[in-house]
């Protein structure tokens, strides 16, 4: 059973924690026991770097990584090449049996965005993968074992982030 905390910043390059998030000003959640307040911020550490550039010969597994909201930013910065890296960073870093939790935004999103930098407007004119197909990527060709769906949407959230939210299984 997971078990996840949030903590502290650090600089550290080391991958010490048992979960990983991506992206959400990069928390690092640990899963190594039950969280008690007193402790947190001796188990827990936070990364800050890119995902798609970094961990490399990391050899920590994880019990389960979190990408909310992440995904068009990453596929816009460095087009499909950077979103494959992403996956497949991703199942390396699971343990089997781990869990990828994966909010993708849709295309209409990607749209609003296309025009932020030189780069993604080039990415955005030669996207491929776009996100209608991230479930059959990470099924088909990637490795997941399964996917399911763990909420078709998030209503009462802020404009923008009523987005289905899906958990595939390594
Ligand atoms: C819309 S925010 C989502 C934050 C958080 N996950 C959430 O759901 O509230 C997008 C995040 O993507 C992160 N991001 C974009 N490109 C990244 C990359 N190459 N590596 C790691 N994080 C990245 C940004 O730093 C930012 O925190």
């Amino acid at each position: 059973m997971m078990k996840a905390s949030k903590a502290q910043v650090s600089d550290s390059t080391d991958c010490s924690a048992n979960n990983i998030c991506i992206g959400s000003n990069e928390k690092t959640y640990n899963t190594a026991s039950s969280p008690r307040e007193d402790d947190i911020f001796g188990r827990v550490s936070f990364k800050k770097e890119n995902f798609v550039a970094s961990l490399h010969g990391c050899s920590e597994k994880y019990d389960a990584i979190l990408c909310l909201s992440v995904s068009k930013w990453i596929h816009l910065n460095w087009g499909d090449d950077g979103l494959i890296t992403l996956f497949v960073k991703i199942w390396r870093l699971l343990r089997p049996g781990g869990i990828f939790v994966l909010e993708p935004q849709p295309w209409s999103s990607y749209n609003r965005n296309r025009q932020v930098s030189k780069t993604a407007t080039l990415n955005f004119n030669n996207i491929i993968l776009r996100p209608h197909v991230f479930r059959e990527i990470l099924l088909d060709k990637i490795g997941f074992r399964s996917a399911e769906i763990v909420t078709d949407s998030l209503s009462g959230t802020v404009a923008g982030f009523n987005r289905p939210i899906i958990a595939f299984t390594k």
